[in-house]
């Protein structure tokens, strides 16, 4: 049984201030949430914030991004043990906000959400294994744009997305990753893939884990939804097979909203 991850990533958003705020909040409305795993991802200067903020609560800490390399001259970085220092558990890696080319929105994702910060394959494959040895669990993303699935390479993308996420990683850990599968058409923009369609592309990511690494894990491995959840479509995104849960953008601000959706997963 693979227990939903309900993920909030913060991107550019709140202070310390804020993020204090929205963890009281929170808490007493998710009290009553069983057999979930609730994640909050703040930028880097709210994580120890947060941390304070969650108390013996069971709100997970996650960052929203790292750089391979442990310390050294890298101005602006942070890297997996500094994540581990602050108390987080997870790090999303490859979000396609970071994938792009760097500081060069692609035509059709002008505005708020462009691929612009010049992460590739190659890069999030290392982020990963930096993850992994530090004993951060890595939240994978993947996804086509509009063109790409207007040109029906949506699978062939995801799968080597994956697949080149993976490079190097010991395959009897890959049930114990977290994937997310956000089609970059529908981050940020209100439009969600419908949940047929994404619960099909997750059983993709799936079986590409089970290409990888076996039946077992491909059993194990949580595969989340993302891109324009809200409480209004949760139930129906998280109640499908290949969705195990959900990284939630907008609607993961308001601790009303997110815990709505936290509390629309049924385990
Ligand atoms: P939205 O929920 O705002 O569409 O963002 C999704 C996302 O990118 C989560 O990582």
């Amino acid at each position: 049984m693979r227990i939903p991850l309900l993920a909030g990533n913060w991107k550019l958003n709140k202070t310390i201030e804020e993020a204090n705020s929205f963890v009281n909040e929170l808490k007493p409305l998710i009290a009553d949430a069983k057999g979930v795993e609730v994640l909050v991802c703040p930028v880097f200067t709210a994580l120890a914030a947060v941390k304070a903020a969650s108390g013996d609560s069971a709100i997970l800490l996650g960052a929203q991004d790292l750089y391979w390399k442990e310390s050294g001259a890298y101005t602006g970085e942070v890297s997996a043990p500094l994540l581990k220092d602050a108390g987080c558990t997870h790090v999303i890696i490859g979000h396609s906000e970071r994938r792009g080319r760097f500081g060069v929105p692609e035509p059709d994702l002008e505005g708020d959400a462009g691929r612009v910060f010049g992460d590739t394959d190659t890069s999030v494959n290392k982020k990963v294994v930096a993850a992994l040895q530090h004993g951060l669990v890595p939240i994978i993303c993947v996804g086509e744009t509009l063109a790409e699935r207007q040109a029906g390479t949506t699978d062939s993308i995801v799968q080597a997305q994956t697949r080149a996420a993976l490079t190097g990683v010991d395959t009897n850990i890959l049930g114990s990753l977290v994937f997310a599968y956000e089609p970059v058409w529908a981050i940020g923009t209100g439009e969600t893939c419908a949940a047929e369609e994404a619960n099909r592309v997750c059983g993709v990511i799936r079986a590409t884990i089970e290409a990888l690494g076996g039946s077992e894990a491909a059993q194990s491995v949580r595969v989340q939804y993302g891109g324009s959840v809200k409480p209004d479509n949760a139930a129906d995104l998280l109640g499908r097979e290949h969705i195990d849960g959900a990284l939630v953008g907008g609607a993961s601000l308001k601790a009303d909203s997110f815990a709505q959706i936290v509390l629309a997963a049924k385990n």
